[in-house]
């Protein structure tokens, strides 16, 4: 495990915090769960708000799934300590990484020494920015999508003010308010994708919550803000995700919009497949699963960008939309909020498909 950063960093570093039924179940499989089951809370539905009212949608009632909210950072600091505790090399601030996928062998820079590792195969889990995806670039098809707008997130010292996550559509914009523990609440708003952090004092970022939150007899708590930040939106993906021994997982292969939280989850399930088809290679000499890799991730890869896409477009003000886009998007959350089958594929697509779903 090679990492660019410090420790601080990684484990400071706030990120989404919702994970799907099967990212707890792997994590317990994989006996990192335990701290999640004491200190993470489970969610049996979520609240869709848009005209100043709010609707439940029921995971448990409508698919028997559902969320736990957990920081991505916490499982971060869970791995980390599993891979000390189990006596594995962990390198932090490793630099000048190169990578040859057919060797296969990886190059690193630690402790201003030059390493070299000699593999069997290399799993490239190193983010959007990493240097995996560029090393095998030339073998690669990219497909990228800007969205025309971001997200302002804070977290702020109050307790949440709503027990289950609430996505809200209003006409200035779209508005989130999610939850890390009874004392932190994790709130964002959709902003200009180019806007300044600068422009946002934190009682601006309030008076905007409270105007997109509205809902009578319902008040926005208000607390300390600790962290801010705004973050663009894409999608993006790779095809495939291999080339020779070289397997990219998790955002180094693709980017979905925020809305929905399936970053981390669809990592989880591309690391699933891999950890899978490497025992059955090494330890049974069956290559077919590293082969059909990128197929099998794909096929989820594309269900969850379709998701990410679809819950961003019902939910945002896109610029310059006219008046059928607007009725078009309050037609999808009627129909949503409305209808049993239609309630049951968001609740079904959060709380994310079975493993292997596809291929049944
Ligand atoms: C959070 C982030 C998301 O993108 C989302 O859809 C729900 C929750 C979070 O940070 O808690």
């Amino acid at each position: 495990m090679l990492e660019l950063r410090d420790q601080d960093y990684v484990i400071q570093r706030v990120r989404a915090g919702v994970l799907e039924q099967g990212t707890m179940d792997t994590l317990r499989e994989a006996g990192v769960g335990a701290r999640m089951d004491r200190e993470g809370a489970v969610h049996e539905g979520i609240e869709l708000r848009y005209d100043g009212e709010g609707h439940r949608i029921d995971f448990a009632g409508l698919c028997g799934r559902a969320i736990m909210v957990y920081g991505q950072q916490e499982v971060v600091k869970d791995l980390i300590e599993r891979r000390r505790a189990d006596g594995l090399p962990l390198l932090f601030e490793v630099d000048d990484v190169e990578v040859d996928p057919d060797t296969p062998k990886v190059a690193f820079t630690h402790d201003g020494e030059r390493h070299e590792l000699t593999a069997k195969a290399i799993a490239g889990c190193d983010g959007f920015h990493g240097v995996c995806r560029d090393t095998i670039a030339h073998a690669l098809t990219e497909r990228t999508r800007e969205y025309p707008f971001g997200w302002l997130g804070i977290l702020a010292e109050v307790a949440p003010s709503t027990h289950e996550l609430i996505y809200a559509s209003h006409e200035r914009g779209f508005a989130l308010h999610s939850l890390r523990s009874p004392e932190l609440s994790r709130l964002y708003i959709q902003v200009d994708p180019h806007d300044d952090i600068e422009n946002w004092p934190d009682e601006r970022i309030w008076e905007e919550l409270h105007t997109r939150f509205e809902k009578p007899g319902w008040t926005l708590q208000e607390g300390p803000i600790v962290e801010k930040g705004i973050t663009p939106m894409r999608s993006f993906l790779v095809e495939p995700m291999q080339h020779e021994r070289l397997y990219l997982a998790g955002d180094a292969a693709h980017i979905v919009p925020p809305t929905g939280a399936k970053g981390l989850n669809l990592a989880v399930a591309d690391v699933r497949v891999l950890a899978q088809a490497l025992t059955d290679w090494l330890r049974g000499g069956d290559a077919s699963g590293l082969d059909s890799y990128s197929e099998k991730c794909l096929a989820r890869v594309w269900r969850v960008q379709h998701f990410s896409w679809w819950m961003t477009s019902m939910l945002h003000r896109f610029p310059e939309e006219d008046e059928i886009q607007q009725r078009l998007q309050r037609a999808e959350l009627d129909y949503v909020t409305s209808s049993r089958a239609a309630s049951t594929m968001l609740a079904e697509n959060y709380t994310g498909l079975p493993y292997g779903w596809e291929a049944a």
